[in-house]
């Protein structure tokens, strides 16, 4: 599945690639290479961002964005000048229509015509671009995705870019994003059902991949700051504290703390709200189960999750693996990117898309 959302260079631009996942606690970076048989992880790297940088799914303040994104490049070496970059997916308007089925030519020519009637947006406001998902029964009927999104939010993200010296070549959506990931780093099986569920600092994803292909994504707005405001609230400790303590177990840095029962009620909501979510699904889609469900997002490591989330949904769950598809370059550190990982599935999946794509 391949996006570009923005139609920002409609010439063809010369320059490396390299992926830039603006989230809404860090700015991810990472830097692949197409070879014979995969892909080379060349260069990543992680910068925090101040909690206000983006709000409500937009850049509010670009120029410590566009700083940061800078730092992020120059740090790490980066000789790539064109950037593939998302937009959250929950900014995003996805919409599956069905049309008599017609050639390329011609869907392009009338696809204006037919988001008009399901974009809930003036269209002069919003960036469209569509995918044709496959042709139904006889053939007589096809089926495609639009996705469409305001012009304002894909601009406060390609602004940055710009300001950071860089090209903003493609934007994606996250969504798509990991299923990239996942594609490339596992062989979807036929006919299985896989929901890959995100877990950042604010939101998190879901998307629902039948053959591989996305059949329904949702998302909700809990993710590590809920898990943070928890402890902060049973215990006399700071957010800045609260966030040290959920990543290493420790208080102050020396005292152990066991962070599974204080971090429980967090994991209960949040598997009840992704358990109705996929229900909501299962109804609407005449869908029989999800099979396993694998999990990123830098705060898929949130002590307990995995285990609660397993007996809530009673299915495996497993932690995603986002480079297990790459050859890792010697000079990159293994612990650092064991370690960071899980919040660089979006940057995994933007680093494998290039121009062209679909
Ligand atoms: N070991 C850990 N245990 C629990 N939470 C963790 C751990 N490591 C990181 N986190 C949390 O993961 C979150 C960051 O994840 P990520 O980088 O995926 O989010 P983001 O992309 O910035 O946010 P979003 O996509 O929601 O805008 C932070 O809330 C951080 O506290
Ligand atoms: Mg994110």
């Amino acid at each position: 599945m391949a996006f570009n959302i923005s139609a920002l260079n409609p010439f063809q631009k010369k320059g490396k690639f390299v992926a830039i996942d603006i989230g809404s606690s860090s700015i991810k970076m990472v830097e692949a290479i197409p070879e014979k048989n995969g892909y080379y992880l060349a260069n990543l790297g992680v910068l925090p961002l101040p909690s206000t940088a983006v709000q409500n799914n937009m850049v509010v303040e670009k120029k410590i964005v566009a700083e940061t994104i800078r730092n992020l490049i120059e740090s790490n070496g980066v000789k790539a000048n064109l950037v593939v970059s998302s937009v959250p997916g929950r900014a995003v308007i996805i919409k599956k229509i069905q049309l008599p089925a017609q050639g390329e030519e011609e869907l392009a020519a009338n696809v204006e015509f037919e988001a008009t009637n399901v974009i809930p947006e003036a269209l002069e406001n919003v960036n469209l671009d569509y995918q044709i998902l496959g042709y139904l029964g006889d053939g007589s009927q096809m089926e495609v995705l639009l996705v469409a999104i305001k012009k304002e939010i894909v601009q406060s993200y390609t602004e940055c870019i710009q300001e950071a010296g860089l090209t903003p070549a493609i934007m994606d959506v996250d969504y798509f994003a990991l299923e990239n990931m996942f594609e490339i780093s596992y062989e979807p099986k036929l006919d299985e059902v896989v929901g890959l569920i995100h877990i950042g600092a604010r939101y998190t994803s879901i998307n629902v991949l039948k053959n591989g292909i996305s059949t329904f994504t949702g998302d909700l707005p809990i993710g590590g700051e809920s898990f943070s405001e928890s402890l902060t609230q049973q215990l006399p400790i700071s957010s800045d504290q609260a966030e040290a303590l959920k990543i290493t177990g420790l208080l102050e840095g020396k005292e152990d703390v066991n962070l599974e029962p204080l971090l429980l009620p967090t994991c209960i909501s949040l598997a009840e709200e992704i358990s109705r979510t996929l229900s909501l699904y299962g109804t609407m889609a005449g869908e029989e189960g999800i099979n396993s469900i694998y999990l990123s997002g830098g705060s898929a490591k949130a002590a307990g999750l995995c285990q609660v989330l397993r007996d809530k949904l009673g299915v495996p769950v497993e932690l995603s693996e986002p480079f297990r598809g790459f050859n890792v370059a010697k000079n990159i550190d293994r612990d650092y990117l064991n370690e960071s990982a899980l919040a660089l599935a979006v940057g995994a999946g933007l680093a494998i898309r290039r121009k062209g794509d679909k």
